[in-house]
């Protein structure tokens, strides 16, 4: 695997690739690789010739300063873990690099923004675009590969990439989960063992939605899965919606096809979002 770390020997190792007509896939990331990212990377290794994987923890799209800090940058075993699974290129620039200058510009992503993890986290989208939108420019892949995880990025990242006509395929990945169902997150090294317990609550809430959707009134859904959260102490829900899975809307009763249930908690000093596709 070639690790480089600025955009010009990125660009470098990428253009007689293009000249030769591979195919270039990107998985952007900001490491504590886990086997969620991995699964990422093996897609891509199936829909591409040259894989490139990246790792930036952004600053631009940390609304908490405190979570910036904290996160996690096991730099070993993240190498350890993309040469395992045959990653080509990993790009690791520095904040210095990606972002020389302040920059002030915004797209416009749509009222769906705002919504969710728009709400609770403000800008964090803008930051997650700006971005994605700079490593797409260093690493002009053909298709880039996201995690059905962040649903709503994945949302936001597809409104962009249809704003500005960019020719980039995006694939939305399964989420990956523990074998109990918690959803691998970068952030879980964070859960004490009370918080782990809690954690679960998340994908139960999520199950039982998706095993009961269309047999019960989504009132009645909603009530009971938000009653799982109530009265433990430590874990806060932020949200719990069953909403379009374009527009993230709450949908009623006679909702179409595309629906989508979605989740985000506080599970001690741990924010965690979970979501299943219900049809
Ligand atoms: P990060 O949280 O590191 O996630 C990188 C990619 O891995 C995202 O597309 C995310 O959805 C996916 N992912 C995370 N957990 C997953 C799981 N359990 N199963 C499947 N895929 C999973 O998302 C980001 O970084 C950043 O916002 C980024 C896009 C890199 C921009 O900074």
């Amino acid at each position: 695997m070639e690790v480089v770390n600025t955009v010009s020997a990125l660009k470098a190792l990428v253009a007689p690739l293009k000249n030769a007509g591979k195919k270039i896939a990107l998985v952007p990331t900001m490491g504590a690789l886990h086997n969620g990212h991995i699964s990422l990377i093996e897609s891509a290794l199936v829909l591409a010739d040259t894989v490139i994987c990246s790792i930036f923890v952004n600053p631009t799209q940390f609304t908490d300063p405190k979570d910036l800090e904290r996160y996690p940058r096991p730099l070993q075993k993240d190498l350890n873990m993309l040469i395992g699974a045959g990653c080509n290129i990993l790009f690791m620039p520095d904040v210095q690099e990606m972002y020389p200058e302040p920059e002030q510009w915004y797209i416009d992503l749509g009222e769906t923004e705002f919504l969710l993890e728009g709400a609770f986290r403000k800008g964090h989208y803008q930051g997650v675009t700006q971005i994605v939108k700079k490593l797409f420019d260093a690493a002009t892949p053909d298709v880039a590969l996201f995690g059905q995880k962040d649903y709503q990025q994945v949302l936001m990242i597809r409104k962009m990439t249809a704003t500005f006509n960019m020719p980039i395929e995006i694939v939305s990945c399964p989420i990956i989960r523990e074998r109990d169902g918690l959803a691998m997150s970068s952030r879980n090294i964070h859960l004490s063992e009370t918080d782990r317990k809690h954690a679960l609550i998340l994908s139960r809430a999520l199950q039982y939605v998706q095993a009961n959707f269309r047999k019960k009134p989504i009132a009645e859904l909603l009530e009971h899965a938000q009653s799982f959260f109530r009265n433990v102490a430590g874990l806060e829900l932020e949200y719990f919606t069953i909403a379009d899975g374009e527009t993230l809307q709450p949908v009623t009763d006679d909702a179409g096809a595309n629906v989508v249930a979605l989740v985000a908690a506080r599970v001690g000093t741990t924010r965690l979002i979970d979501n299943m596709i219900l049809s």
